[in-house]
């Protein structure tokens, strides 16, 4: 579904029947002189001599065809290795175990990737926590997301449709046990959608705002901040049915005092946004060694509607 996919197939495919075709001549060749020259009795051995034209040949061939594919290979890597002019920049975010997406604007999707159709596009892509790798076999594209730097990714999509992404580098499995069965490293997928650019810009345009259906009801604070919890990758680490895990369950959090490094904290509307933007500020006895990360990214709606959601976790 992208521009330099048919170069990767091209190539791909180049290889592979070289390699079937000389693997099936030599093979038979083998065979044929193993049994022509087989020793017969009453025969002695003779001396072989040197063919030097037949040794240059398949020197110089095998020689050629290498340099021939590499310089296909490389010309293609180069040309995908560097941003189109007026490539549009995507930031990509990994984390254990979701895929946030920011657009230009500053418009968020965590889990789902919007692009325009024939648009060349960048991808600046960071990890948060361990090794990630963003892998899109229908784009011919794999690029690992280190912590401490970016990485990045050039492409042109040129098909419309949706397109599966993985990650290909092993990052861990959920710390709680109960009940949270689709979380871990199997579980970190994403999905592109390639669209128009009309219908791009109407996605980028509501993607902050409250979607007018949660699964086939219209949607209220509670179940769009049900929506992003589960979209934000929050159910790793903090379980609703009160069994401990990386982070502390949210079951009848709401409204209690909570014992923190800062004393106790009563758990309302405040203590709840600045632990969502600011998690290390105030820590849960326990959890002091999580490593929970910021979502500054969410706007103020959102973050509303997780606090409803989380309300009615009791
Ligand atoms: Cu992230 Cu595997």
């Amino acid at each position: 579904m992208s521009e330099g996919a048919k170069e990767v197939d091209w190539l791909f495919y180049a290889i592979y029947w070289f390699s079937v075709f000389f693997f099936v001549v030599i093979t038979l060749a083998t065979i044929y002189f193993v049994i022509k020259y087989k020793r017969k009795p009453g025969q002695k051995e003779e001396a072989t001599i040197d063919h030097t034209k037949l040794e240059l040949l398949w020197t110089i061939t095998p020689v050629a065809i290498i340099v021939v594919l590499f310089h296909i290979s490389f010309s293609a890597y180069i040309k995908n290795a560097t941003a189109a002019e007026g490539a549009m920049e995507i930031r990509v975010r990994a984390k254990r175990w979701a895929w946030e997406f920011e657009y230009p604007n500053g418009s968020r999707s965590p889990g789902e990737l919007f692009l325009p159709v024939n648009k060349p596009v960048k991808l600046v892509m960071s990890s948060e926590d361990v090794l990630h790798s963003f892998y899109v076999p229908n784009f011919r594209m794999k690029r690992d997301t280190v912590p401490g730097m970016y990485t990045t990714l050039n492409f042109k999509p040129n098909e419309l449709g949706d397109s599966q992404v993985f990650c290909a580098e092993y990052c861990g499995a959920p710390k709680v046990a109960s009940g949270q069965p689709q979380q871990g490293h199997f579980y970190m997928l994403a999905m592109i959608h390639v669209v128009s650019e009309d219908e791009y810009k109407k996605q980028v345009d509501k993607m902050d705002k409250m979607p007018e259906l949660c699964g086939d009801k219209p949607c209220t604070p509670e179940t769009w901040g049900e929506q992003l919890f589960a979209k934000n990758g929050c159910p790793t680490c903090h379980s609703k049915d009160g069994s401990k895990g990386a982070g502390p369950s949210l079951k009848g959090v709401f409204g209690t005092m909570q014992p923190t490094n800062a004393g106790g904290q009563m758990a309302d509307e405040n203590y709840i946004r600045e632990s969502i933007l600011r998690p290390q500020a105030k820590i849960v006895t326990g959890f002091e060694n999580a490593q929970m990360p910021m979502f500054g990214g969410l706007k103020d709606p959102q973050i509303d509607a997780l606090i409803a959601y989380i309300k009615t976790l009791k």
